[in-house]
């Protein structure tokens, strides 16, 4: 990764040259000093991308290192010189601003600070230049890592379940029928990589399982596994139900309380994945009730003794997984490399396809992943023969992180520079860790990871990337959108240790677990994650260079003064993440972080933002989201290179509520904000000037604006109309009673929109909402539209999601015959005359939830539900007694729901919990 030090470094020495040019004329022997460094660079830079990937001996490695730190040194001083003159720079440079700001620059002493660095490390680098290796090296052979980053569409996969229909069959065959009997363990065990994981995780989302089972959850339990955390996120999962803002107030005993008591009357489903220690599994199981007849637990482990040792009782089975036969091997690894050819090897490539195969050992993880490398490929033997060779050949087979190192690792040197950075950023992350699509691009992003390309914006390059690194198999998606992109993703155990493995090399990240003592080191540490707070931090001048720091858990022992101090020794920090910080102030110490781009306070009981936030010229993402912050500064208008700015709360209720979400209130002048990009949710109230300005945010993707009454509707259309990229938008009135109207928009309605929400009564369906050809998804709350919406709303042709609570006055909803092609996902709520829902002919052919709540003049099945054959689940929330009874077993309706997998009804008991029936 020195490569990647020396072009971070490279980049700010063109942005602090070109400062210099224009501003600083006398400075003549300065500039030369940073050109020298410059040429320095490049060189330097080039004979790395040479070197990349050709093995090397210690001398080597050593000299690159040295490389790499100075680099880190430059990068360092002139982040220094930066922050005294802050707003002049920015790597995508707004200029015509920066220019209006430069001349007030009077901060010689900086520069001059700087000079006599920069003199240092020119001598520095003169004695680095002299090496022989960087000397002689010829520039003609390009590296062999291209950037080439397609934009694949990735999609769930079930191709990875090749060789494994015998194991499926079993696993369903222990988990389906047999009810009467107890509580029993399943144990899946095989060696790292063998696919056990993928294994249960297909049948446990099965909805054929699922609907046997009153609740189940997933969970992870790894190597140090915190019992107490383990057990508040099974009773998180298990007790699925609307309102779950009561959890955290629990203690730990009380949610042991809570478990027992949820979980003795249900048939329950329980996956813990990977265990590794007896008494992690013990400890588990202890807290855990027998169930209802027939609940079952799932261990999977790497350990085979671990699954004898562990079982005491009779009521188990284990499950062994074994290497992939040779035929199953040749197949998935072809279906891998060859997707385009369905799945065949053209014969010339056969030997060495087979060679390779031979190499992964049976292990679906590592063929998974060396076929998607080579799918990428030139199809000649050639490219085949010379991945093979790079395999390696350790005799080590025991080891399944050994086998999967050095089957990665041609994968791994095959990214770009920056896919590489992508994936190393997976090592900051705490084991098992999942994380938001949204939140990791806004990362990579504030990172300098990403590149603008052709036209598209970082955030869509972004995603690209991290498509890219799962048609790599290299993460994975743990939960997809409803319109198919990813949701959350993390990386698998096995690969996270080879990407642990390789940060380590590349002191890509300092990572403070549990079990590290603080010690200081000799390296200059860029980024710090914190995953337990209890670790402490003494070497604090190291602090100093960090640019980004993560802290993933907070107990008793973070107090604020704590995290004050910390901040207080950073300096050059780019990204801040402190999610969920035992915070009740915006720490001062953050404004003097001119630095920072990414800013994340989420979750914290901040409720102010100072104005000294302006110095922040850099910020590109603030989110204060959950967070009590309800008003903003105006000198939130000075951050000119804001993107996402994100502050809102819900008040978690059992049912929707008209108040259930918060937003913020902002002065006048949010024109200011030019290059914002998500900008949620505004509180419009008091200030009805911003509605008319908002016209000028021409790059808006997201707009979430409350308070509007019906006469502020001709200007928010007259705004709408000039956001060309607008993709979501989310709009309340001021009150549950006050109309929005937005009819202005016929003429030109925003053509992209692909979600939208209204909020407040509605005399109509908007016109031009029908004229939404992208809208996959609509929300309808409060409308009490006295006509049916259904008409307007069935012409769309790829909604995939409606949902309407308190949206229409009339007893009947129709579902027209052929109409929502598309519609997946369907949502009633609080339709207080409703009595007659009917689907006529292959009306919704797609619709896989649908969801009553609280209809409660609903007695009657919707008409012809028999017909919606794809549907897996019904959830009723609070339906009349009649309603219910239908969907009894015993019933004489229940012929028209027995296709459906999962039937839930949930009842809302005097203790506002949530009672469930089980009718599946
Ligand atoms: C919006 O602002 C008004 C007036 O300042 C305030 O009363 C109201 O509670 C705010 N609403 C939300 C949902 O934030
Ligand atoms: C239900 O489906 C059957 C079989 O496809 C079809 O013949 C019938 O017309 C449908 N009924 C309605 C009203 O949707």
């Amino acid at each position: 990764m020195a490569e990647s030090a020396v072009s971070a470094a490279l980049i700010l020495v063109e942005e602090v040259l070109s400062f210099l040019e224009r501003e600083a004329n006398l400075q003549k022997d300065v500039r030369g000093d940073v050109q020298r460094i410059k040429s320095w660079l490049s060189a330097i830079q080039a004979s790395l991308k040479y070197m990349d990937g050709k093995e090397g001996d210690d001398i080597l490695k050593d000299h690159v290192s040295q490389v790499r730190d100075l680099a880190y040194d430059i990068e360092d001083v002139l982040d220094e010189f930066r922050v005294h003159v802050p707003t002049k720079f920015h790597r995508n440079r707004i200029s015509k601003y920066a220019e209006g700001v430069i001349h007030h620059f009077k901060n010689w002493n900086a520069l001059h600070e700087m000079s006599s660095e920069v003199q240092r490390i020119n001598r520095r680098m003169n004695d680095i230049i002299t090496l022989d290796c960087l000397r002689s090296i010829s520039l003609e052979e390009g590296s062999s890592s291209g950037a080439r980053v397609e934009i694949c569409h990735v999609t769930p996969k079930e191709d990875d379940m090749v060789g494994f229909e015998g194991y499926k069959e079993t696993l369903i065959n222990y988990l389906v029928g047999d009810s009467r009997s107890g509580l029993k363990h399943i144990w899946v065990v095989g060696i790292g990589g063998s696919g056990k994981t993928i294994l249960v995780k297909n049948v446990y989302e099965s909805k054929n399982v699922l609907k046997e089972y009153d609740c189940h959850a997933w969970i992870h339990v790894s190597r140090s596994c915190k019992i107490n955390k383990v057990l508040r996120s099974m009773l998180k999962q298990l007790c699925k139900v609307r309102k779950q803002s009561d959890l955290l107030e629990l203690d730990d005993e009380e949610v042991r309380v809570k478990l027992k008591s949820e979980l003795q009357q249900r048939r329950y489903l329980l996956v813990l994945d990977d265990v590794w220690g007896e008494d992690d599994w013990k400890s588990i199981v202890h807290a855990l009730p027998q169930g209802s007849g027939g609940s079952k637990i799932i261990v999977t482990s790497p350990k085979h003794n671990l699954a004898k040792s562990c079982v005491g009782s009779p009521d188990y089975y284990i499950l062994q997984i074994k290497e992939l036969e040779k035929e199953e091997a040749w197949d998935l690894f072809c279906r891998k490399a060859f997707p385009s050819n369905g799945g065949c090897c053209p014969r010339e490539l056969e030997e060495w396809s087979q060679k390779i195969v031979d190499k992964c050992d049976g292990l679906p993880l590592a063929i998974a992943a060396v076929g998607s490398l080579l799918s990428n490929k030139r199809r000649i033997p050639i490219e085949w023969k010379k991945l093979h060779d790079s395999l390696g050949s350790e005799i080590d087979s025991d080891n399944s992180l050994a086998i999967i190192s050095r089957i990665l690792l041609p994968s791994y040197k095959d990214l770009s520079k920056n896919l590489k950075n992508c994936c190393l950023y997976f090592s900051i992350f705490p084991v098992d860790y999942s994380i938001a699509r949204e939140r990791l691009i806004r990362l990579w992003i504030a990172e300098g990871f990403i590149k603008e390309r052709g036209g598209k914006t970082l955030e869509d390059v972004a995603e690209d990337y991290l498509n890219e690194l799962i048609g790599r198999n290299l993460v994975v998606v743990s939960k997809w959108d409803f319109d198919g992109r990813v949701s959350i993703c993390r990386v698998q155990n096995l690969i996270k240790e080879f990407i642990i493995l390789k940060s380590k090399e590349e002191n890509f990240v300092k990572v403070l677990a549990e079990s590290d003592s603080s010690s200081s080191t000799d390296y200059k540490i860029r980024r710090l994650s914190i995953h337990h707070s209890k670790t402490r931090w003494s070497d604090r001048s190291g602090l100093r260079c960090v640019r980004s720091l993560f802290i993933f858990e907070w107990d008793d022992s973070f107090h604020s003064s704590r995290i004050r101090k910390l901040l207080h020794d950073l300096k050059l920090v780019r990204s801040l993440d402190l999610e969920g910080a035992p915070l009740t102030k915006f720490p001062e110490e953050i404004v003097e972080l001119t630095l920072l781009r990414y800013l994340s306070l989420r979750g914290t009981q901040v409720a102010t933002v100072p104005k000294s936030i302006k110095k922040l010229a850099y910020l590109e993402t603030l989110d204060l989201k959950h967070t009590c912050v309800t008003k903003l500064p105006f000198e939130i208008y000075a951050l000119k290179f804001l993107r996402h700015l994100l502050v809102y709360r819900y008040n978690f209720k059992n049912y929707v509520a008209f108040d259930s979400v918060q937003g913020v209130e902002v002065p006048a002048g949010v024109e200011g904000l030019s290059a914002i990009q998500k900008l949620s949710l505004i509180n419009a109230t008091k200030n009805k000037k911003i509605i008319a300005e908002l016209k000028a945010l021409v790059q808006l993707r997201k707009l979430g604006l409350i308070g509007l009454k019906r006469e502020d509707g001709r200007a928010l259309c007259a705004s709408i109309k000039e956001m060309e990229k607008l993709l979501t938008l989310d709009v309340r009135s001021s009150h549950k009673e006050e109309y929005i109207e937005l009819d202005d928009m016929d003429d030109k309605p925003p053509s992209i929109l692909q979600r939208l929400y209204l909020k407040g009564r509605l005399h109509k369906i908007p016109g031009w909402i029908s004229s939404l050809h992208s809208l996959v998804r609509i929300g309808l709350r409060w409308s009490r539209l006295e006509t049916s919406p259904l008409e307007a709303l069935q012409v769309l042709p790829n909604l995939m999601e409606l949902e309407m609570v308190d949206a229409y006055t009339g007893d009947k909803l129709e579902f027209k015959a052929e109409t929502f092609k598309e519609l997946k996902f369907l949502h009633l709520e609080q339709i207080d005359r409703l009595n007659t829902v009917i689907v006529e002919a292959k009306a919704m052919p797609k619709l896989e939830k649908l969801t009553l709540c609280k209809c409660e003049k609903m007695e009657m099945l919707p008409l012809y539900i028999n017909n919606l054959t794809k549907l897996q689940e019904l959830l009723v929330y609070d339906m009349h007694n009649n309603f219910i009874n239908r969907l009894q077993k015993n019933s004489e309706f229940r012929d028209m729901i027995e296709h459906i997998p999962v039937i839930h009804s949930f009842t809302l008991e005097s203790n506002q919990d949530w009672s469930l029936q089980n009718f599946s």
